[in-house]
């Protein structure tokens, strides 16, 4: 079997110098090379938090990995220098954020950004290349882009920019958190078709990050499902919406609006995702969940193979 071009295992983040508290609880998942894997769970469930762990970019001092290991092509991410962390993210591992404003910089035109992530190479081929992918990422009128600010584009042509900037350097994952979110729907899809499309062709793994399972439902192969800080469900996604095996996996499904606009919260499910400092041992569904019992409040066992599997006492049908 091809090795995975990113593992972790049982990584846990603490927030807070003084009364650290746990917010994410022995996350574990792999993503193979060119494979488009998601991350997905309500608001506050550590999407985020696990994502930005892979490339140190937790907030310092107050966010910490309290345990775990983070494997990248081999290395252990947690043991790298500041130096060479630095060049994982400038080369190996891309990110595309929310808002592209947070990937670009206002006062420099587009071009010129482009450009400078590819400063290590001939500025002929360079240009060339750049404007081969800006036109991959369905954009035309590429000299006006390029003499073009950041403001004097859309949501939806920065989005696209901000996906051929990740993919210049040729890496080997592509974290993108919430990349659409920010976008209305048409535009949402015509740019998860872009990162999708581009990311095949060049062999690029993508971890996605959303609240959205119909984004999942349409461009993800695999999915871990999150919950209060832990993954409560894991598997290829064809899998995880035939068969549900997680109540909570079942209510995101559930709240899969029409459109596929993606919602914050599941309305499916009364209640909301504790606060972390209220997070316990046992099963953290517990209090939303229409199949609680007793049993529940100890940590939920594993059930299921090693391609589809959740934590959850429940046996499923
Ligand atoms: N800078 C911070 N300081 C303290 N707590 C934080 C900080 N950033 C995140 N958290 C906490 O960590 C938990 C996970 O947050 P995270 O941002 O990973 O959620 P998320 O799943 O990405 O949600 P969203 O869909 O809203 O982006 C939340 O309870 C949040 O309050
Ligand atoms: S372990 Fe219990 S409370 Fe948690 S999801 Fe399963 S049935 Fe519900
Ligand atoms: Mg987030």
């Amino acid at each position: 079997m091809n090795k995975p071009v990113l593992s972790l295992e049982e990584v846990s983040v603490s927030f807070g110098s003084k009364d650290p508290i746990a917010v994410t609880d022995r996350v574990s998942f792999e993503i193979f090379p060119g494979e488009f894997f998601a991350l997905v769970g309500e608001s506050g469930c550590g999407k985020s938090v696990t994502a930005m762990s892979i490339l140190r970019l937790l907030p310092t001092p107050s966010a910490k990995i309290i345990s775990g290991r983070i494997y990248f092509e081999n290395q252990d991410l947690r043991t790298l220098s500041d130096a060479e962390i630095r060049r994982v993210r400038g080369s190996s591992i891309s990110c595309i954020f929310q808002e592209p404003m947070q990937a670009l910089n206002p006062v420099i035109p587009i071009g010129k950004q482009l450009l400078e992530v590819l400063r290590f190479e001939k500025k002929e081929a360079a240009m060339e290349r750049i404007k081969k992918y800006l036109k991959l990422a369905g954009l035309s009128d590429i000299d006006r882009i390029w003499k073009a600010y950041p403001h004097e584009m859309s949501g939806g042509m920065l989005q696209r920019i901000c996906i051929v900037m990740a993919l210049l350097p040729s890496p080997s994952l592509i974290i993108a958190d919430e990349p659409t979110t920010a976008l209305d729907v048409t535009v949402q899809a015509q740019v998860m078709d872009i990162l999708k499309r581009l990311a095949q062709e060049s062999n690029t793994a993508v971890l996605l990050i959303t609240h959205n399972m119909g984004l999942v439902a349409q461009y993800a192969a695999r999915v871990g499902v999150m919950y209060a800080g832990r993954l409560v469900e894991m598997g290829p996604v064809d899998q995880v919406i035939d068969s549900p095996t997680h109540p909570y996996t079942e209510g995101l499904l559930a709240a899969i609006p029409e459109g596929h606009t993606g919602v914050q919260s599941i309305t499916s499910i009364p209640g909301n995702v504790p606060d972390p400092k209220d997070f316990v041992e046992g099963c953290r569904f517990g209090n939303r969940c229409p199949f609680y019992t007793p049993s529940c409040n100890a940590y939920p066992p594993k059930q299921g193979d090693e391609k589809h599997y959740a934590f959850c006492i429940r046996k499923s049908n």
